[in-house]
């Protein structure tokens, strides 16, 4: 399975004055299972764009995006349910990914009915409790009948990952996933998301403002500065040598604001306050 984008290009009519924003130009990835891709860059160079292309939401403008060979707009009903399973969303949850309204049993159970993956209570209620024990959540039985805000930020982001995986994805493409977490907290989901590329073979096109986080995680790096992509390699050529200049910026920035320390050094020799 292969997800690709050929110079896939994305312009919108400007929110003011009508002129025309070129939000991605000329992007060209690829994502597979069992890779964990990184696309990086400030906020407003495109990557949310490039994501909504990922994902079928929007069509591109220019080029395309491919699904096994075939364009996103040229699939065929087969064609299209396929891609439907094995491309998953995770976004951030402050986004309202959650429905304030439904338990997490049903927000999971609804999407295994949807999608025909199984049928019947006890049926769904399997998968759905597979899903919840694959993303740490124990016992998964506990959480069926939570709503949204009787869980933590964590918590949360963990059953966003449980409905995309409960549909057997071979790649997600998480936009932002864990921006909103702490420190800790995001260490914990970033070591589930690998964990999940080891045991199942899920790929993965996360996509971040955030280096610091792309160094944990990430086997290869898209850099996207104002709507292009400037750079891409393995990441540890990209971290111990960044061949554009906005590579070697964003890299600089971020050693900056790492200067205090890790949350762990921090825990152990905190700061002055004040
Ligand atoms: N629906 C839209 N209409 C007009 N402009 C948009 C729309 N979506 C995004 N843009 C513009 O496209 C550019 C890229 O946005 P986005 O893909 O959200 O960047 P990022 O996710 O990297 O912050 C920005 O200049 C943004 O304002
Ligand atoms: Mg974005």
């Amino acid at each position: 399975m292969i997800l690709e984008a050929r110079s896939a290009g994305k312009t919108f009519r400007a929110r003011r004055g009508g002129g025309a924003v070129h939000a991605v130009r000329d992007a060209s990835l690829t994502a597979r299972p069992g890779e964990f891709i990184a696309i990086v860059g400030e906020s407003g160079s495109g990557k949310s764009t490039l994501a909504r292309m990922l994902l079928d939401l929007i069509p591109a403008s220019s080029g395309a995006v491919e699904f096994n060979g075939v364009a996103l707009s040229e699939m065929n009903g087969a064609q299209r349910k396929e891609f439907r399973l094995s491309v998953q969303a995770v976004l951030q949850d402050p986004a309202g990914s959650l429905n304030p309204r439904k338990t997490v049993g049903r927000a999971i159970g609804e999407i295994v009915r949807l999608h025909g993956v199984a049928s019947g209570g006890a049926a769904v209620r399997g998968k759905v409790i597979e899903a919840l024990q694959q993303v740490g959540l124990n016992p998964p039985e506990s959480y069926l009948d939570r709503f949204p805000h009787e869980l933590s930020g964590g918590q949360r982001q963990r059953v966003l990952i449980a409905r995309a995986l409960v549909l057997d994805p071979q790649i997600i493409v998480a936009d932002e996933a864990v921006s909103a977490l702490d420190a800790s907290v995001k260490a914990g989901v970033l070591r589930l998301l690998s964990d999940l590329k080891e045991r199942l073979g899920v790929g993965y096109v996360f996509i971040t403002h955030d280096l610091p986080v792309v160094k944990k995680v990430a086997d290869f790096v898209y850099v996207m500065k104002s709507g292009e992509i400037v750079e891409r390699g393995p990441k540890e050529r990209i971290f111990t040598d960044p061949q554009h200049p906005y590579t070697a910026q964003l890299l600089d920035a971020a050693l900056e604001l790492d200067l205090p320390g890790t949350a762990e050094d921090l825990e152990r020799d905190p700061l002055p306050l004040g």
